[in-house]
This record gives C-alpha cells, structure tokens and sequence, in this order.
C-alpha cells in the first residue's frame, strides 16, 4: 500500500473477501484522459456492506465494475490491485474472470432493461446462467432451482415462463436480484438497483436485498448518489468526489462525526423528519470537468473551507480515528499514519 492510502486493518489475520489497493482506472478518450478512480484503497469481509456514495460521475460506478472487470471502453485499469479471496483479478485472462462472475461476485445494473434479454423468457435467463457456470446441471433441475429464487423474490414462481415486458419495472429489478443471487456469490454489488422506482417500491427492493444477503451470506456493496439510502443500509461507507475517496467511515462514524466539507454538506441536504426546524442547504456549483479537474483538492472551488493551499496541493487520505479517513487539509498537511 503506497503512502497516501494508510493501512487501517492491522488487526485483522485472515484474508478479506475483497481487498483494493491504490487502484486507478482512466477513461482515454479522444479528447484526452479522465482518471475516473484515483489511487482507491480498501477492503471487505465477508458478509460485511459497503457504500459507495457521490454525486453522479464521482467514479462509483467505475469502482464497482472494475471489481467484475467490465468497466467499459475506453476504460482501463491504469493502476493497482483487486484481490478476491487474496487472489489479484486485474491481469487474471478473460475465461478466467468469466467463472469469477457470479459465482464469485455479482453485479445489479441500474436499468435491468439493458441486462434482460426482451425476446426471451425469464425462466431462460435464469436457465442459461445456472448451466453456463454448472453445465452438470439438468434444465429441469435449473428451472426448479430458478422457481426456487422466485418464491424468495417474492414472485409467483408459475411467472417463470412471461417475458421481461410483462413484469413490472420494481419487479424486473428483484429479478436482476435473483439473477445475481443464483450461482450464491460471495459478494453483490448492486448499481443505484432502484434509482428509476418510486420510494415505497424503492424500499421493498432494498429490504429484500438486504433479506437475502443475510441469507445467502453474501457480501454487498451498494453504490447511490443517496448518502441517506447508504447510511441506512451500509456498515462501512467511501464517500467519492470527482474520482477520489474522499471520506471512509463506518456508518455511525460518518453520520455523526462527518469530517470531509463534502460529506458534511451532502448530510445537510438529507431532510430529516425528526428535526422540525431543519434548514436544508444544496451544495453550490457542480462537479468538476472530469478532462480539466481543478488543480489541488478537486472539492474546493464548492468548498466553504478552502485555504491557499487546497488550490494548489492535493491532500492525502489520511487517519484522523480508528476506521476512519480524510483527504481534506483541515486534519494537517500530513496526517497520522495508522501504521
Ligand atoms: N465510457 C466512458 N467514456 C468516457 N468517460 C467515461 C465513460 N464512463 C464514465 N466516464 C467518466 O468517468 C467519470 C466517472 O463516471 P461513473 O463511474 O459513471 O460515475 P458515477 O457512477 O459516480 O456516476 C465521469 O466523469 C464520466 O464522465
Ligand atoms: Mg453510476
């Protein structure tokens, strides 16, 4: 690990499930670079959950799909590491990382439209994905096994033989779900899985995820612009700002002792129903350029902290707790190493 992401799991033995150093990943466009990832470090247990949160083009979802390798053209991993069980991923050949997805790690798109085949029946995705990864398995037993994961999502399992038109968009998202769920990976990572529902379907999803993540004992990482949907559900939290982690937290941590400008000024945009006389505030400006990011801190031309030195120096991720970091100038120039 290099000297701007310090090491905070020296208590910890055993392997996590998943441990990312210092990764980078740029987008080389024509119109030049744009490191959407920037020198990432962490690590995940099984069972625990993680969020990813961050307005839109932070890089969450170029974090999260860089963990199944298909962070698309002209993306490329630029730098660093991602173990799996202890295992790097990032040079493992393609055949490889297609046995590592699903049954190792799992994504839920955003839109499932764009992942269900329309012209084939639900009961055939689930089919195909069973015998593509376990190819001793019959049809019927995989269909059986496929009904199986309905009745859990809460769908009649007779619906197995409808297309994915005729479900609705909350239900074509459990079904994204069980689709992840099916080859019981060790970790999901589930992309903004209800940003297009309504709130009360919103919820339903999201407490069915969190059901059979506890069931199947998987690991989850949930990526959303929505800080109060990740405080809710997540035991450790990465706040992303135009592609750096800028704040990592466990989730009480983060909420009631918020450290980064960013972070404090997304939690004062959360309305809370229990503080009648609250005053909202929205965070001034937008995200940055992402070809011509600010020089320095990328957060200060929105900061109402900035010094002269956040304009001209990039701050490092440093320890300012137990579990918890900063990339901000107000804890020192330097920081404490947690090492
Ligand atoms: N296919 C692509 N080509 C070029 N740039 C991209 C591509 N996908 C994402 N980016 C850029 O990478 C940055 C991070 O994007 P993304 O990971 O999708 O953010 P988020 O999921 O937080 O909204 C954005 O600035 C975006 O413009
Ligand atoms: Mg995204």
């Amino acid at each position: 690990m290099n000297c701007s992401t310090p090491s905070f799991r020296g208590e910890i033995a055993k392997l996590p499930l998943l441990e990312i150093d210092s990764l980078a990943v740029d987008y080389r466009t024509s119109r030049g670079t744009v490191h959407a990832v920037n020198d990432v470090s962490f690590f995940l247990e099984k069972g625990e959950t993680l969020g990813l949160a961050g307005e839109s083009g932070s890089g969450k979802s170029t974090l999260g799909l860089s963990i199944i390798r298909l962070v698309p053209y002209p993306g490329v991993i630029g730098g660093g590491q991602i173990k799996i069980d202890g295992r790097d991923i990032v040079a493992l050949p393609e055949h490889e990382m297609q046995t590592f997805r699903g049954t190792k790690v799992a994504y839920v798109f955003q839109d499932p439209m764009i992942s269900l085949n329309p012209v084939k029946k639900i009961g055939a995705h689930f089919v195909e994905l069973i015998r593509t990864h376990e190819p001793n398995v019959s049809k019927k037993e995989a269909f059986e096994r496929a009904k199986t994961v309905l009745k859990n999502l809460g769908i009649q399992p007779e619906r197995i033989n409808d297309y994915p038109h005729q479900f609705s968009g909350g239900m074509r998202q459990r079904i994204m779900i069980g689709l992840a769920i099916a080859l019981n990976p060790d970790l999901v990572i589930a992309d903004e899985p209800t940003t297009a529902l309504d709130v009360i379907v919103q919820a339903k999803i999201l407490d069915l995820l969190e059901s059979l993540r506890k069931a199947y004992q998987m690991a989850l990482i949930l990526i959303s612009h929505d800080l109060s949907i990740i405080l809710e559900r997540c035991d450790k939290i990465i706040v992303m700002y135009a592609g750096h982690m800028v704040e990592y937290a466990d989730g009480t941590e983060l909420h009631g002792r918020p450290a980064h400008p960013y972070t404090q000024k997304l939690l004062q945009s959360i309305p809370n129903i229990e503080l009648s006389d609250q005053k909202l505030t929205a965070i001034p400006g937008s995200p940055p350029d992402m070809l011509n990011p600010p020089n320095g801190c990328r957060f200060w031309p929105r900061c109402s902290c900035t010094m002269e030195i956040c304009r001209v120096k990039e701050p490092l991720l440093i320890s300012i707790g137990r579990n918890h970091l900063v990339k901000c100038f107000l804890y020192g120039e330097k920081g404490v190493q947690s090492e």
